[in-house]
């Protein structure tokens, strides 16, 4: 296999349960690199879960999670650490320390590599700061002190700041206003066309959906029971997909927002 060939996400497999609850039953899942997927499902269907496990944070009861052709459950600390830096996370929950600036916060992830030093940094600090259109001034403040959106820009400096080739994205603009969900998915949409990193994404907004997906995959019944382009998944007959996108006002999103 070339270096070409080598997915950015591949699971092969995957179950999960909790206790005798069974969240995943035998899903396989491919990512090419570039490409933007948007995972969808009802609430509770397994999307956090499935991303934890893509990242290594969940040890699935089954199956393999390779990403860019490398185990995340390898037994070898030194494989994990690298591939650990080649993703960066935006997670719902959690998405800042609370007790760190937003220079901490986004010095965070660069400190722990215990390479750079403070000059280094804090350059990298103010250029991730400005990729995601915030001000140098803004590098002091307290998460306490930020408004939801600029909550959001900071978690993507975070994130993106050890120059990830993926990034994966738990529900990127829940709990902002239209405007600036729409406003962020430009600016990672923008950021993912000059960074050219690969994009996995649960998001339950279809206007998120529609302004970045490339392709879309559907979690129901356990298993992924559609994956394809955005077109592709709308034409498949399942009744959870009538209802998430065939909505008028849905179906006018999707036809108007596909990229
Ligand atoms: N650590 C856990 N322990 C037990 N149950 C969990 C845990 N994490 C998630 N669950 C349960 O697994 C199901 C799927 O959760 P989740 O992946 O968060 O769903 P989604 O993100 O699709 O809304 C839910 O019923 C949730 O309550
Ligand atoms: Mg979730």
């Amino acid at each position: 296999m070339s270096a070409s060939d080598v997915q950015a996400i591949e699971v092969r497999g995957l179950s999960t349960r909790f206790g005798e609850t069974v969240i995943h039953r035998d899903v396989d899942l491919d990512v090419e690199v570039g490409q933007m997927l948007g995972l969808v499902g009802g609430s509770g269907s397994g999307k956090t879960t499935l991303l934890r496990a893509i990242v290594g944070l969940l040890v699935p009861n089954k199956g393999s999670v390779k990403l860019f052709g490398e185990s995340v459950f390898d037994a070898d600390p030194t494989i994990r650490r690298n591939l650990r830096r080649r993703f960066g996370m935006l997670f719902q929950q959690g998405a800042l320390f609370s007790a760190l600036s937003v220079y901490d916060n986004i010095a965070f992830p660069l400190r722990e590599l215990r390479v750079l030093d403070e000059d280094m940094i804090s350059e990298l600090v103010y250029l991730k700061l400005g990729m995601v259109e915030l001000e140098p001034r803004h590098a002091q403040l307290m998460p306490a002190e930020l408004s939801g959106g600029m909550i959001k820009r900071v978690a993507l400096a975070r994130a993106l700041s050890l120059e990830p080739e993926l990034l994966v994205l738990d529900e990127p603009t829940a709990g902002l206003d239209p405007d600036l969900a729409d406003n962020f998915v430009k600016l990672i949409r923008m950021l993912q066309k000059e960074l050219g990193f690969t994009v996995v994404m649960v998001t339950h907004d279809l206007e998120t959906l529609a302004g970045l997906a490339t392709r879309v995959a559907v979690l129901a019944e356990q298993r992924i029971i559609a994956c394809g382009t955005p077109a592709e998944v709308l034409a498949v007959d399942h009744p959870f997909i009538r209802n998430f996108f065939c909505s008028e006002h849905a179906g006018a999103v999707m036809q108007k927002g596909i990229v």
